[in-house]
């Protein structure tokens, strides 16, 4: 994992206000609008905590008990909260769309690549988290997700 890319290519589109996890909810529920009922609270406070997750993945990932520990049991609540896995691959496609948008000419495929396979990793780990029968794939199809 190219930790100093992803550092410098998060720096870049890093907006004041979480602006970048704001407008990638925008583009989340523009375009998986199934998704959306299932947040309750305010978008700004929900952007806020997923911008402070990502910071505190790049911070620990060197340190595999920290990621462990922590993503197994931010998984587990997403187990709960009925995520599933393609739900993954939507939310990792929109905030690499939301980075790029951002970064403009200085977003690089580079920097995509970077943050594919780091989103890829949190993703497989947080499943990892899952009791096994909530992984299950119906569910997302169900609600339009996949
Ligand atoms: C990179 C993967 C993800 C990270 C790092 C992440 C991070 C977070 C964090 C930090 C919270 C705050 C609440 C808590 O700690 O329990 C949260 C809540 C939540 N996440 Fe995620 N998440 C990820 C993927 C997803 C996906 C794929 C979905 C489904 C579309 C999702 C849906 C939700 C929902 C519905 C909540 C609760 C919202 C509420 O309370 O209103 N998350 N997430």
């Amino acid at each position: 994992m190219d930790k100093q890319l992803l550092e410098e290519s998060l720096t870049l589109v890093d907006l004041p206000d979480s602006g970048l996890t704001v407008r990638f909810y925008d583009i989340l529920f523009e375009r998986y609008p199934a998704v959306k009922p299932m947040f309750q609270r305010d978008t700004r406070v929900q952007a806020e905590m997923l911008r402070i997750a990502v910071v505190s993945v790049l911070d620990h990932l060197e340190d595999a008990e920290w990621l462990t520990t922590n993503l197994h049991a931010l998984g587990k609540r997403h187990a709960s909260l009925g995520v599933t896995r393609p739900m993954y691959n939507a939310v990792a496609e929109c905030m690499i769309a939301a980075m790029s948008e951002i970064g403009g000419e200085s977003w690089t495929p580079a920097m995509t690549a970077a943050w594919e396979e780091a989103l890829g990793a949190v993703a497989t780990i947080m499943l990892d988290g899952y009791p096994d029968e909530a992984t299950s794939e119906t569910a997302a199809e169900e609600s339009g997700a996949a």
